[in-house]
């Protein structure tokens, strides 16, 4: 990280709070000649252009981007880094696609090496996609974390990631047991939890894959690593669904095998929440759990669409995630346009301001890192992107005509993809 202070000079937009919960044009800071200052990695400020340059030496280095939108790197709150090689795997739901597809590619990630190939090129893919940070399942081999920490860490990534744990209800030769998956996962967050920019998360695959056991000691570990994520599937699919409560007759629900393994809290994701009944939403706000939408995954495997409604009454923090192998794309600019056609399906509305919000600092939030990533906030890492209107001949023609912000980022979340990400920044760096 070069210490020299930096500039980066075009339009830029950020966010400071949900535009579901103030006055939208409260949520964020636009400004169509901007100046965003970074030092060591991190943001000086913010703001407009020739207002700050008065303030600053003269022969400040300076990168002008034009014909572009400047925000902070998208964040991707779900995602399987193990499937990206079984992507648009055809024909079935939830659970036959696990049998059929998804077991049988996860048992290659025993070999460290072969973890790190697919690491190396799901990094570049999220990169190029303009996604900075996200929240990896790896598979249940501890060597799966070990290859994508090593890979990320090179990359000076922030990531999340963590090793999947699995002792029932799916290939024995996947499985771990009660006592494994807990040795492994301690010995996973003592090497890499806080280690540059990595850190760690537990990693139930689901209730139907884990004995009662093996979610309490979840719990158990959870609770000795504060700090520490849970991340797992919850009310993904009807079929899933009815086999949880099949699975575990004690339980009032799917939500409720978690909570009675003490998994919900501040840190705690659960992906999809397609069919959530009122009570868990309520739970999941009054714990300040979060869920990860992941619209192309929903659409894909028919899972349903996802009620943002719901999640926004009862106040659940809500990141978008794209659930590759499930999911269909790596650009979170794909994913919006799905994220609004589920709403449309619903009869609901997804406004371009709350697409971009929930692509940027709503995974913050959802992941606990407000201040950290997601915004331009003073003192935040600056894991940057830069937009491209000029990318495709459709979209420049289409830009061209917008006459407000709105309608921009109308345009750019229906007809953007990786495309029109022209540059990702790190730190600062430009990779
Ligand atoms: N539920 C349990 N495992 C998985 C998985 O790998 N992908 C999805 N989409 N849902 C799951
Ligand atoms: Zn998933």
């Amino acid at each position: 990280t070069s210490t020299a202070t930096k500039a980066f000079r075009g339009e830029i937009l950020h966010f400071l709070a949900d535009p579901a919960k103030v006055a939208e044009e409260e949520s964020y800071q636009y400004f169509e000649d901007g100046l965003l200052l970074i030092k060591n990695g991190l943001v000086v400020a913010v703001g407009n252009a020739t207002d700050l340059l008065a303030t600053l030496p003269v022969g400040l280095e300076v990168t002008q981007y034009d014909n572009g939108l400047i925000m902070p790197g998208f964040i991707d709150t779900h995602v399987h880094y193990p499937q990206t090689e079984m992507i648009a795997s055809y024909g079935a739901q939830l659970l036959e696609w696990l049998e059929n597809y998804t077991f049988p590619e996860e048992k290659q990630f025993s070999d460290f090496e072969h973890g790190k190939r697919v690491a190396e090129f799901f990094l570049t893919q999220l990169l190029d996609a303009g996604t900075t940070t996200a929240l990896v399942f790896g598979t249940v081999h501890k060597e799966s974390v070990d290859a994508f920490f090593t890979i990320a860490q090179q990359k000076k990534l922030r990531m999340i990631c963590g090793k999947v744990l699995m002792n029932q209800n799916c290939p024995e030769d996947l499985q771990d047991t009660t006592e494994s998956g807990y040795t492994d996962s301690k010995a996973l967050i003592e090497k890499w939890h806080n280690t540059d920019r990595l850190q760690y998360a537990i990693t139930p695959r689901f209730a139907p894959t884990c004995s009662t056991e093996q979610l309490h000691k979840a719990g158990e570990l959870l609770k000795e690593y504060p700090g520490v994520y849970l991340h797992t599937h919850l009310s993904e699919n009807k079929n899933e669904i009815a086999w949880v409560s099949e699975l575990f007759p004690d339980s009032d629900g799917y939500l409720d095998v978690y909570d009675k393994s003490n998994l919900l809290g501040r840190r705690s994701i659960f992906a999809h929440g397609v069919h959530l009944h009122d009570h868990e939403c309520q739970r999941l706000s009054e714990t300040n759990s979060a869920i990860a939408f992941c619209p192309t995954s929903n659409l894909f495997l028919g899972s349903g669409c996802f009620n943002l409604k719901q999640a926004e009454e009862f106040d659940v923090n809500v990141g978008l995630g794209t659930d590759i192998g499930a999911g269909t794309s790596f650009s979170m600019l794909t994913t919006l346009n799905e994220a609004y056609k589920t709403q449309q399906l619903r009869g609901d509305k997804l406004s371009p301001f709350k697409s971009f919000y929930l692509a940027t600092l709503g995974g913050a939030v959802a992941l606990d890192l407000e201040g950290t990533i997601g915004n331009f906030t003073k003192g935040a890492e600056a894991d940057f992107i830069v937009l491209d209107y000029q990318a495709t001949p459709l979209m420049a023609r289409r830009i061209a005509r917008c006459k407000t912000l709105t309608e921009k980022l109308f345009v750019l979340s229906i007809l953007g993809d990786d495309r029109h990400v022209k540059a990702t920044h790190i730190m600062g760096e430009k990779v």
